[in-house]
């Protein structure tokens, strides 16, 4: 005879079986005080408030169990990751739990709580120093392509699992079956427009696939550093900008145009100080890109009707650019 199912502890209580059930369903937030008069209202979907501090960590959660799933990972092995820092975190918080070694790889133009989170998590961390000199805060698109040669390499040698989440698919996923739903139902279907900044396209491709798949007449919106509108096929001016983990210069491998109902850029100096803002004024202490994002999201708002709903990400926490200028001049 089969025993009879025990429903788990987490389903009877809220009680979570490791803080990997604490990853995604993220509180959306309105900041009514930033907005303009008659203009629509913008809602913020805060990240931060997953384990890691970040929205990585429902596409790293999600690369870890699929990749369990089809065999690709298997105990005793190693992952190997490029990283930002935040994908790195989110893998680091799922590596902890399931007993994984985890290596990510970084510029290390990318900000020093990053690293110190990765190793605080009991990963290592192979910083790879940036092409043209050290430019704190500035990662470029050649910076990036020195940090994929090492993880490339690194991996062979290791004979590591890479989740690769730039051709991944199973980001997309997390974001597309996760997040894009969550905001459909925390906004009651009663959202317009969705705006996000674009690092892998994770976030915005599967967002952007699960609401249209919702409701098609749903607006969605890409945020671009203003020097390099590279999804608007705009000029180029300069890879390194100060909003890290996003726009990379290049059409990311996930990327559908037929998804994207148009483009907005951001300069750095507008995203550290709608972030500045949003801290004084809301209380939301976010990172660079989601300056990026809000301030794309007030001024698509200052367009639309009053009655309009745009929501946005905030994809992580200021917590993680106190050593940068983003609250503190320098
Ligand atoms: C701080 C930050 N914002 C935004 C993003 C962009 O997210 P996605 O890669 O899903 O496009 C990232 C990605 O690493 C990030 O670290």
């Amino acid at each position: 005879m089969r025993a009879p199912t025990i429903p788990s502890l987490e389903a009877m209580t809220g009680l979570r079986d490791s803080v990997l059930g604490t990853v995604g369903n993220t509180p959306l937030v309105a900041i009514d005080r930033l907005r303009s008069p008659g203009a629509a209202r913008v809602a913020v979907k805060l990240e931060a408030f997953s384990p890691g501090g970040s929205v990585k960590d429902r596409a790293a959660l999600r690369i870890i169990e699929d990749a369990e799933r089809s065999g690709a990972l298997r105990p005793g092995m190693a992952v190997v990751e490029l990283t930002s820092g935040n994908m790195g975190i989110g893998l680091a918080v799922a590596c902890a739990i399931k007993g994984y070694r985890m290596i990510a790889v970084m510029s290390d133009g990318n900000s020093v709580e990053r690293r110190q989170i990765l190793a605080a998590h009991g990963a290592e961390v192979d910083l790879v120093p940036q092409v043209d000199g050290a430019r704190p805060g500035q990662v470029s698109a050649e910076d990036l392509a020195a940090v994929e040669d090492r993880t490339r390499s690194l991996a062979l040698k290791l004979g590591a699992y890479r989740p690769d989440q730039f051709n991944n698919v199973s980001a997309v996923r997390a974001h597309e079956e996760g997040t894009g739903p969550e905001i459909w139902r925390q906004t009651n279907g009663a959202m317009t427009h969705f705006v996000a900044s674009v690092g892998t396209g994770g976030t915005f491709v599967g967002v952007a696939r699960a609401l249209k798949r919702i409701d098609r007449w749903i607006s969605c919106v890409a945020a671009e550093p203003a020097s390099a509108p590279a999804l608007a096929g705009g000029p180029i001016r300069s890879t390194s900008h100060r909003i890290q983990g996003t726009g990379y210069a290049e059409i990311p491998p996930f990327w559908d145009a037929t998804l994207c109902d148009g483009f907005l850029t951001t300069t750095d100096d507008e995203a550290i100080a709608t972030a500045r803002v949003l801290a004084t004024r809301e209380g939301i202490l976010g990172g660079f890109s989601t300056g990026a994002n809000v301030a794309a999201a007030l001024r698509l708002a200052a367009g639309l009707p009053a009655e309009a709903l745009v929501v946005t990400i905030a994809p992580d926490t200021g917590l993680k650019y106190l050593s940068t200028e983003l609250f503190v001049d320098r």
